[in-house]
């Protein structure tokens, strides 16, 4: 019985990631400026997925198909562009990965009894969710749980409210902060979830609680994110069908594209069938919809946005589209060294330090529809995303190790604390 069980989960598992059978992912690493710039049109060309930006002297991580893999590395060794395989078989790494995540769920489910969310182990939607009411439920004086509304295939979309003043206080500057937006970034719902737990649960900076109103929502596009762990674990959009004729074939909006900010000019893609695709029109997925109509409803008082990605180790600011800088960037950029020095000073020694900067120029390329830039261009006087640490260091599966999360979510809750602190000293 037990080995029928374990044959037919390895069945179901190789089934799963069969897409990717025979892809390779590869560390790319540009030597300069010249070189990261001749680097974005073989990109395009061969329909690379950038899982993680390289910058100059920063290598990134990118998807190949087996069919592209000979033209994509010929042309890297034509430009002297360094790279190396980074995984062979990139289903061989994700079945790997999931034997790790299932053996430690199954002793985590024995130590637990379901009740509390891992941190030593990626959080699958329904546990976030639980968790959300169960806080809701055992913090009522200061947390509020809202469905603002469901994704397009109906899950509901959670955020929750924490103040202590039951968001009466209206001189309370607010900070909002979001994750989940692309799926496959797997750390960014933990991280924003540990912000929750240091504002409920473990509250050791209790000035925090007491001087902002806080909205977190940590999983803003719960389709393509459940997607990930049922299907395809590089699914990155939404799952809307209704935003082109061709979207049942090619489903979904690359929901940072999507936000009306120069929307469906640069870095981006009309094409539904591409990773960057922008939607119909601005704000065509009700999941965009949702962290705007917030982002609108608390800008009186909003001090600080942030947004949670990864990979990369950097925190960004605007413009995205073009590089130019907003009249709030000596604030944008202080206020964001000061969070990169309080996470840099508590990292592990083989995670990078992080870059913090405007989007374009730090990651030479363009993008427009992002709702950093989005949340800025409103009137939020600082907006950022946060490009979470991961993919570095040899490991033998494809996916930031487990064992590494826990160390995100701690570091980057220092620089939450810090970039809280210094929004509130700047606001008003
Ligand atoms: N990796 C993120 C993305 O491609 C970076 C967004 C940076 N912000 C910007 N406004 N371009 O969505
Ligand atoms: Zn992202």
């Amino acid at each position: 019985m037990r080995l029928l069980a374990v044959v037919l989960l390895f069945a179901l598992a190789y089934a799963k990631h069969e897409k990717y059978d025979g892809w390779k992912s590869y560390y790319v690493g540009p030597a300069s400026a010249e070189q990261l710039k001749a680097l974005g049109p073989i990109l395009d060309q061969y329909f690379v997925d950038v899982l993680s930006h390289p910058i100059v002297q920063r290598e990134g991580v990118v998807l190949v198909a087996p069919n592209h893999q000979d033209g994509f590395t010929k042309a890297l060794e034509d430009l002297a562009i360094d790279y190396k395989v980074h995984a062979d078989n990139v289903k061989a790494a994700l079945d790997y990965d999931d034997t790790l995540i299932a053996a430690k769920k199954a002793r985590d489910f024995i130590r637990s009894g379901g009740r509390n969310l891992p941190y030593d182990n990626y959080q699958t939607l329904e546990t976030i969710d639980a968790y959300l009411i169960d806080i809701a439920a055992r913090f009522p004086d200061t947390v509020t749980l809202v469905n603002p509304a469901n994704s397009f295939e109906d899950r509901p979309i959670y955020y929750l409210k924490i103040s202590t003043t039951n968001f009466q206080d209206e001189s309370k500057p607010v900070i909002f902060i979001d994750g989940g937006i692309h799926a496959r970034e797997w750390v960014s719902p933990p991280s924003v979830t540990w912000m929750i737990h240091k504002l409920t649960e473990d509250i050791t900076e209790p000035d925090l609680l007491e001087k902002f109103d806080w909205i977190i929502l940590p999983v803003v596009n719960p389709d393509g994110y459940a997607f990930t762990f049922s299907s395809d674990r590089f699914w990155r959009k939404t799952r809307s069908t209704d935003s082109h004729a061709w979207s049942t074939l090619c489903p979904g909006v690359d929901g940072n594209r999507n936000y009306d900010f120069f929307w469906n000019t640069v870095g981006t893609s009309a094409s539904p069938c591409v990773e960057t695709y922008g939607g119909s029109q601005a704000f065509s997925e009700i999941e965009t919809r949702v962290v705007r109509d917030l982002l609108h409803e608390y800008l009186h008082r909003m001090a600080l946005y942030l947004t949670m990605h990864s990979y990369g180790s950097m925190i960004l600011y605007g413009w995205g589209h073009d590089g130019s800088l907003s009249p709030n960037a000596f604030a944008l950029h202080t206020v964001g060294v000061s969070m990169a020095a309080a996470i840099d000073a508590r990292k592990l020694p083989n995670f990078h330090n992080y870059i913090v900067g405007n989007a374009a120029l730090v990651l030479w390329y363009g993008a427009s529809g992002a709702s950093e830039d989005y949340a800025h261009l409103i009137g939020v006087p600082l907006a950022y995303t946060y490009e979470l640490p991961g993919l570095q260091g040899g490991f033998e599966g494809f996916h930031l190790d487990p064992i590494y999360i826990e160390q995100v979510c701690r570091e980057t809750w220092e620089g939450i604390v810090v970039g809280a602190r210094r929004a509130g000293e700047l606001f008003r």
